[in-house]
C-alpha cells in the first residue's frame, strides 16, 4: 500500500511508479482525508510507503495532517514500512521528522530516500522554476533514481540514500516551523479578473478542496490551503499570482 500526496504530479508520477514496479495499491493522502476514509487494512506482508513532496525543509504538511489521523490495522513491529520525498534540492531533516511522526502514532519507517525533481516553489524573491534544460535532465535522471528507489524498497533496505543538503539543522528546525506558522496560507493568491477564463481547473485540481468558484466563475479560496501550489502552476492562462512576487515566475507541472 503506498499512501502519496502531490500538488504538481511529481510525487504522484513516483508513487505511481513504485506502485507499478511493486504492484502496490496507490491510496491518495488527500483523497482520503476529503472522503474520510481514514481507516486501511495490512493484507499479511504488505508494506507501507509514504511518498510527499518536501515543503520548507520537512514533510509537505498535508501528509503530517494525513499520518496524524489515519489507522492501519495490521501495522505492527514486523511492517516494512518506507518513505519516498521529492524535493526540488535538498530535504534536510525531512526523513526525522516524518519518523518522529510516525512514532507518535505508533508506527515506523525503516528507510527514507529522496528524489529530486523540477523545482515548484516560486513565491518568495529568488525561486522560480528551473530552466527547462535542468528540468528535462532532472526528469531523466529520476528515471534511474526511481529504479534504485525500487531496488531498494525490494531489497528491505533499511538504511538511508537522502539529499540532506547544506545546514539542515538550521533549515528543518528553525525555517520550517516559521514556514508552517507564517507561510502557508491562501491570502496572497488571487485570479486577475482580466485574464481568468473562467475555466474552473483551478478548483478541480485543488487537492484540498480549498477553491470555490463564484457566481462570476472566479476563483474564492477558502482558507484552507496546503501551499501545493498547483492552482498557480496549472491555470492555463496564467490569472493566478500570489501578491507581486510571480508575474515573471515560470509555471511547471508534471
Ligand atoms: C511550499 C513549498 C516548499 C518547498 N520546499 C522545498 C524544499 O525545502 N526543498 C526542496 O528541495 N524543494 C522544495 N520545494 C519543491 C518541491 O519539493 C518539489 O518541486 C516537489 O517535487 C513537488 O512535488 P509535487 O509535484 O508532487 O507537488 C517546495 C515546494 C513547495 C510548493
Amino acid at each position: 500500500m503506498i499512501f502519496y500526496f502531490s500538488g504538481t504530479g511529481n510525487s504522484e508520477y513516483v508513487a505511481r511508479q513504485l506502485a507499478d514496479a511493486l504492484g502496490e495499491r496507490l491510496i491518495g493522502m488527500a483523497q482520503a482525508i476529503n472522503s474520510g476514509e481514514m481507516h486501511y487494512k495490512l493484507a499479511d506482508g504488505e508494506m507501507v510507503g509514504w511518498v510527499f513532496p518536501t515543503y520548507s525543509w520537512g514533510p509537505a504538511p498535508i501528509a503530517t495532517a494525513f499520518a496524524r489521523k489515519v489507522t492501519i490495522d495490521g501495522f505492527g513491529s514486523h511492517t516494512y514500512s518506507y518513505m519516498v520525498t521529492t524535493c526540488g534540492d535538498d530535504i534536510a531533516l525531512s526523513a526525522q521528522m516524518w519518523r518522529a511522526e510516525l512514532h507518535r502514532r505508533g508506527m515506523h519507517c525503516q528507510m527514507a530516500m529522496s528524489v529530486q525533481m523540477p523545482n515548484n516553489y516560486i513565491l518568495l524573491p529568488g525561486f522560480d522554476v528551473d530552466s527547462k534544460d535542468l528540468e528535462s535532465r532532472k526528469r531523466s535522471a529520476a528515471v534511474s533514481r526511481i529504479a534504485q528507489v525500487v531496488q531498494a524498497i525490494e531489497r528491505r533496505s533499511t538504511s538511508d540514500d537522502v539529499v540532506k543538503g547544506s545546514m539542515p539543522w538550521l533549515k528543518s528546525r528553525l525555517v520550517y516551523p516559521l514556514f508552517k506558522r507564517y507561510a502557508m496560507g491562501d491570502a496572497g493568491f488571487a485570479s486577475q479578473a482580466d485574464v481568468c477564463n473562467h475555466c474552473g481547473l483551478c478548483a478541480k485540481v485543488c487537492p484540498n478542496a480549498n477553491i470555490k468558484m463564484s457566481a462570476e466563475g472566479t476563483p474564492q479560496w477558502q482558507g484552507n490551503c496546503v501551499m501545493c501550489l498547483s492552482c498557480i502552476h496549472r491555470c492555463p492562462v496564467r490569472a493566478i499570482q500570489y501578491g507581486n512576487q510571480t508575474q515573471k515566475k515560470g509555471r511547471y507541472h508534471f
